[in-house]
């Protein structure tokens, strides 16, 4: 949902920005731009192109990335490294703003491209969000003879700073008052001509962190765009502005008062937000599950002299009376969220009702907050979003509270918006995802639903002791199992090499595997193009096999050893209409043997905790289909990580 970084320091500001952009291009990549204050010139330099930032800096420096058609795409890496390190040659200055987008008002081009300036160039803004009044603001700039040059919401935010700051002369003034017309959701950097040791931020809604260096201080949208200078950072709050200059950082409130605030310590380091090898970062987080899931789970489970695990504990996030309090009040469990994380969600519902027996639904956050929804005391309401930012979740979230529900949120964010205003944060220890489509973050999802039923059920008394401890068991085993499918992926891969070109893909499962085929579906779709769909396995007669044919391939999730006859059945059906099929199961029995040209074997656990094992081949097989396509999986088109708009 664009990406915005900002530099005031003593270094040369041009490749700091660009080197900024480059961790944040997995939030808009359609086009980029940077504007530095010139130390030869004194004026403001803007440079921006259509299209990846490669081109950006192609343009910069009048060179190629990609100087023959056999280069290694490390060999391309390495050369964008090189030039972006001479762009400093081109533009001195070390202050300056840039920004790479996600387009919503105007098409991706150079003239649409962010920073975007007033009419004599003297100060420039980049911005993530969108100004919903912006038609309105325009007409009214346009009746003040303002010629505008874009089609974006953004450039409104430009006149109006030059507006103000003609009259008060004053560049802070100049952006409180802009701020205070401005409806909607706003990050924004800003620079100007006239104060050259400074750079002021804000932010509404949409994300925006300020890192302190020493010497130097930075602006972005997300942590891994700083992480490389600083680990201290303040996670700007709602309506907060920050002025940076090179030796410190001013925090002022949205009527201009000083806040006082101490940073907040990042623990995540460089390695964790870079490729390590991998072609992708999306293979890379696929492969940190094993990790990342071993992380979440022993942030809560207790161990016993013997090692063995003796409970689960959420009592750094919620004071055990206050979760006993939660646990037999509840009424009804509500779960809210979008895309993934709500098909996480889904497998939460299937969850709690399992282990807690508690009513529990799940409703996709656009749908629910416009629903007027019937919520009460006795409602426990669950959001979950990696990104602690999407507009939807949190717009769920603050009606749920307005109505007193008591909310936990589940987020792999510190310090987001989503943690902020929650009751109680449970937070997935995955690490930074930075692949559009998400992969550790869902897993990390699912280990906390599954704790935090299993911690219901326990408490309501449905779990007896000895059931508790081999669930308990069962499920700290998981990370190691989830190793034993990545180390056998090749069986993946030659399956995906051989069905890339199909035109239909199905998934189909029963409970906990028809969730599981929703976001083994949402994979597939988002970095391979190809058509996919998810049914739950006993709907298909009622109306999706009329797709059925020859070009169709139908994967089936199998993890219910009851329902595993159902299923067959369900695979015969539409294998008899000639579509290849493909099972991913645990069973051993042969119980798909017939009606299944492929078999991926995952290891046996707990039937319900299967669903974090079988997303994986499924992960892996939408990786290895997308770049059999030619397509990068890292920044699947039209996408873009963390919805910070509706
Ligand atoms: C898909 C994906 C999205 C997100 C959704 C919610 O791979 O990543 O569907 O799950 O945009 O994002 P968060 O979890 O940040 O609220």
């Amino acid at each position: 949902m664009c990406g915005i970084v900002g530099y005031v320091g003593c270094r040369n500001a041009t490749p700091v920005l660009l080197n900024g952009l480059r961790k944040l291009e997995y939030r808009g990549y359609d086009s980029a731009g940077i504007a530095v204050l010139s130390k030869s010139s004194d004026e403001i330099v803007v440079k921006k192109s259509k299209g990846a930032l490669k081109f950006l800096v192609e343009k910069i420096t009048k060179e190629v990335v990609r100087t023959s058609e056999s280069m290694s795409d490390a060999d391309a890496d390495r050369r964008f490294s090189e030039l972006v390190g001479k762009t400093g040659d081109f533009i001195d200055g070390c202050v300056g703003i840039g920004h790479t987008r996600w387009a919503t008002h105007g098409e991706p081009s150079d003239l649409n491209a962010h920073p975007h300036t007033n009419v004599s160039g003297s100060i420039a803004v980049v911005h993530n969000g969108i100004v919903e009044n912006y038609g309105k603001l325009k007409s009214w700039l346009q009746s003040n003879g303002i010629v505008f040059k874009s089609q974006t919401d953004t450039e409104v935010i430009a006149h109006l700073l030059n507006y103000f700051y003609e009259r008060t002369n004053n560049i802070f003034n100049a952006v409180l008052e802009t701020l205070h017309r401005l409806e909607g959701s706003y990050a924004i950097g800003v620079i100007c001509r006239d104060f050259p040791d400074r750079l002021i931020a804000a932010r509404k809604e949409s994300p925006l962190v300020v890192g302190v260096g020493n010497g130097e201080n930075f602006i972005a949208s997300d942590v891994p765009a700083v992480l490389e200078h600083t680990r201290e950072v303040h996670f700007l709050e709602q309506n907060e502005i920050a002025v940076l200059y090179s030796d410190h950082v001013d925090l002022f409130n949205s009527e201009g008062e000083k806040i006082v605030r101490g940073t907040t310590h990042i623990d995540w380091n460089m390695d964790a937000a870079e490729k390590g090898g991998y072609a992708h970062f999306m293979l890379k987080e696929i492969h940190e599950q094993p990790s990342a899931l071993e992380n979440t789970i022993r942030a809560h489970m207790l161990f016993g002299d013997d090692g063995k695990p003796s409970g689960l504990t959420f009592s750094k996030e919620i004071e055990p009376e206050r979760f006993r309090e939660l646990v037999s009040g509840a009424r009804r469990i509500v779960i809210t969220a979008c895309g993934t994380a709500y098909h996480a969600g889904v497998v939460g519902k299937y969850a709690f009702e399992k282990f807690a027996r508690v009513p529990t639904v799940v409703d996709v956050a656009s749908e629910f907050r416009y629903r007027n929804p019937i919520l009460g005391e006795g409602d426990v309401f669950i959001v979950i979003s990696q990104s602690g930012e999407t507009a939807d979740t949190l717009a769920a979230l603050r009606l749920a509270k307005s109505k007193g529900a008591k909310v936990i949120a589940i987020t792999n964010s510190v310090g987001s918006s989503v943690s902020r205003e929650s009751d109680f944060v449970i937070y997935t220890l995955a690490g930074p995802e930075i692949a559009v489509a998400s992969t550790k973050a869902y897993t990390t999802q699912l280990a906390c639903l599954y704790m935090l039923s299993m911690m219901f059920g326990r408490e309501r008394g449905i779990i007896g002791d000895g059931e508790y401890a081999r669930l308990l068991g069962e499920f700290a085993a998981v990370p190691e199992k989830v190793q034993q499918i990545l180390d056998e992926k090749a069986a993946v891969q030659k399956f995906a090499s051989s069905q890339f070109n199909k035109s239909k893909i199905f998934y189909i499962g029963r409970q906990f595997d028809s969730a599981s085929s929703l976001e083994s579906a949402l994979k597939l779709k988002e970095v391979s193009y190809m058509h996919c769909e998810a049914f739950a396995a006993g709907e298909l007669k009622h109306g999706p096999i009329a797709l059925v044919d020859p070009d169709t391939l139908v994967i089936a999730i199998a993890t219910e050893p009851p329902l595993f006859e159902k299923l067959a059945s369900n695979i015969e059906e539409v294998k008899s209409r000639r579509a290849v099929t493909m099972c991913i199961t645990q069973d051993d029995s042969g119980a798909f043997e017939k009606c299944c040209d492929e078999i991926i074997k995952i290891p046996a656990t707990e039937s319900a905790f299967e669903s974090i094992l079988s997303v994986v081949p499924a992960q892996l097989f939408a990786y290895y289909c997308s770049v059999l396509r030619g397509n990068d999986p890292d920044k699947p088109r039209n996408l873009a990580k963390s919805v910070t708009v509706e």
